[in-house]
């Protein structure tokens, strides 16, 4: 039988585009860890550019709203010396009908080298992949509920910064898992980095037992889900992708769900505790955690800049 073809890799089986954490070998994480742990030294030097992607344009098209992630793409592909484009989606010519595909073929007439694209549709990142020349690369931002792989891999990022290693780790995703790309990038990257205890927690509304197929225990109690756990990744409440009544109130899912000082005292005394972000505090997490000696939210933040650099050096540096 034919072997399924991923996308993402050219016919060495190099990366070519990154479209998601699923069907990426140890191997290829553990390289675009170990190329991000040399650029962090990087954005800690006085003058924080490398040559690496001079001459080459990278235009940032973010067809949904973003803070991190498209600043730390804007650092990180000027850090590596490219020219960078923010294209206003709500001033482009989108708002006017036109389709996504031309879009990319009028940019890609002004020369583009890489597109970062963030959109709602789930596979849109795909779609543009398909039809962009074989010298352009395509880095998915977030594609709906499918995806966002690099926030999974500045995840595994810090994971692997503060605990070393994954194959003896209890982690717990924590919320809205349902609604979450970013649950599913990490689900996929820790179980082929080793995870061996990888737990997802949350109301049933919002985590259904489909999640163990990925290789995720389903806990529907918070404080058996981040009992002893070494990693909390908390979730923000994704109201914009809800249809229908999944939840009571914010207040009485605080309640249930909402990590707080005491419930994190369930967990290993060393958790460190991680979101994505945008947090919403009072709704999924205390106030007191997100400022709490075992956060690093702030951090997670820092390290996808280096990480973001990793992966477009990695896959402008491969042919197709
Ligand atoms: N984590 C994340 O994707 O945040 P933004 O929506 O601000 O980019």
């Amino acid at each position: 039988m034919l072997a399924k073809h991923n996308p993402q890799l050219n016919r060495h089986g190099e990366l070519i585009h990154l479209l998601s954490t699923e069907g990426l070998s140890r191997d290829i994480l553990t390289h675009i860890l170990d190329t991000a742990t040399n650029f962090v030294s990087i954005n800690d030097r006085e003058v924080k550019k490398v040559p690496l992607l001079r001459g080459k344009s990278v235009f940032n098209l973010f067809f949904e709203n973003s803070t991190r992630t498209r600043t730390t793409f804007e650092i990180a592909a000027k850090r590596l010396s490219a020219d960078v484009l923010n294209l206003d989606i709500s001033r482009s010519s989108t708002a006017k009908g036109e389709t996504l595909l031309d879009t990319i073929a009028n940019l890609s007439a002004m020369a583009a080298d890489l597109f970062v694209v963030r959109h709602s549709q789930s596979g849109a990142p795909y779609l543009i992949a398909q039809h962009v020349a074989p010298h352009v690369h395509v880095v998915n931002a977030g594609d709906g509920r499918h995806g966002h792989p690099t926030q999974g891999l500045l995840d595994m990022y810090t994971i692997r910064h503060y605990k070393k290693d994954f194959t003896n780790l209890s982690v717990a995703i924590v919320g809205d898992v349902l609604h979450s790309r970013v649950a599913r990038s990490d689900i996929h990257a820790l179980t082929t980095l080793g995870c061996p205890d990888l737990r997802v927690v949350g109301p049933s509304t919002l985590v259904p037992e489909n999640f163990s197929a990925m290789g995720a225990r389903v806990v529907h109690s918070l404080d058996e889900g981040i009992r002893d756990a070494d990693v909390i990744i908390m979730l923000r409440l994704q109201n914009e992708r809800m249809s229908g009544a999944l939840l009571p109130s914010s207040q009485e899912y605080f309640k249930k769900f909402g990590l707080t000082p005491e419930r994190l005292r369930l967990a290993k005394p060393d958790a460190i505790v991680m979101h994505p972000g945008p947090i919403n505090r009072g709704v999924e997490i205390a106030s007191e955690v997100v400022d709490g000696d075992q956060s690093v939210i702030l951090p997670q933040v820092t390290f996808g800049i280096a990480v973001r650099m990793a992966v477009m050096s990695i896959v402008a540096g491969n042919e197709a």
